[in-house]
């Protein structure tokens, strides 16, 4: 079977949710270990998942190895931090930056739908990713669930870095700006400010949603963020230690409860 062959089937597996296409992508990942990429190799290649990912193989390996703790990690921040009454039942927008295969986004649009927010909603998605294979499987895993969930969404796919993002938006429809899993990235840190500027830039209600694991580095980025948009209500913004109860650990090849600090921010302006 090809790489493309394992995503496709995978996605078929899809009833509601994200997490039907990553325990699908786990079994038959774990069942066919030899032809997958090792921790190492692919630690080596995309430096710990910071870069962008090449090919089927890579996006494979990533989903396999933090698919779920990612989908986990956004849904405790939105749960903890967002006021479901707050919410626009009309139209929303989401700006998801460094999507990769767009983990954040589902979290966010599976926790609406879940609390039943989502019945008359538009939602425009704007997915921004310098790789396009993992752009490519965040579109078609979005449509996926959209339509399992019988959502009513437009996607608009930006293949390219936050320095070139276009994120002027000229309405004031209610936006949920998405940060998982990059604020830590260098290259990332050095576009922040520039980018906080252009968000500051759209009217209407705006919320911010970031996490990141608590490397070392990790601060500098939450603090450009802090800084650039100082005048935003603070929901959140803390380390988190969280316990996500089976995930898929691919170099001991089973599923096991793993612990992991993140840095979190939940920012709200209007
Ligand atoms: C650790 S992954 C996070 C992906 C996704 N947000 C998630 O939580 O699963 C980091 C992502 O940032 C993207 N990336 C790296 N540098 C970037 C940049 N300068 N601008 C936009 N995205 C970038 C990578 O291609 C990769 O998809």
């Amino acid at each position: 079977m090809n790489m493309i062959a394992y995503i496709d089937n995978a996605s078929q597996a899809i009833q509601n949710s994200f997490l039907d296409y990553y325990h699908s992508l786990v079994e038959s990942f774990h069942d066919n270990s030899e032809k997958h990429l090792s921790y190492r190799a692919f630690a080596n290649r995309t430096e710990r998942a910071t870069k962008a990912l090449a090919c089927e193989k890579e996006a494979i390996f990533y989903t396999v190895a933090y698919g779920k703790q990612h989908y986990a990690s956004m849904e405790y921040l939105l749960s903890e931090n967002l006021p479901l009454e707050r919410v626009n039942q009309s139209a929303i927008r989401v700006v998801d930056y460094g999507c990769g295969q767009g983990i954040a986004t589902l979290a966010l649009l599976e926790y609406l739908a879940n609390n039943e927010l989502t019945s008359d909603m538009k939602i425009d998605i704007h997915l921004i990713e310098p790789s396009i294979i993992s752009l490519k499987i965040a579109e078609l895993l979005i449509h996926l669930v959209a339509k399992k969930l019988d959502l009513q969404v437009s996607v608009y796919s930006q293949h390219c870095r936050l320095q070139k993002a276009k994120i002027a938006f000229t309405d004031d429809m209610q936006t949920f700006h998405l940060m998982s899993n990059i604020v830590d990235i260098d290259s990332v840190q050095a576009s922040l400010a520039d980018l906080c500027d252009k968000i500051k830039s759209n009217q209407g209600e705006q919320f911010l949603f970031a996490l990141s694991p608590d490397y070392s580095n990790t601060s500098m980025g939450f603090d450009i963020l802090t800084n650039s948009l100082s005048f935003a209500d603070e929901l959140f913004n803390d380390s988190v230690g969280l316990l996500y109860y089976d995930v898929y650990r691919v170099v001991q090849g089973c599923y096991k409860s793993h612990n992991s600090s993140q840095r979190m921010l939940a920012l709200h302006w209007q």
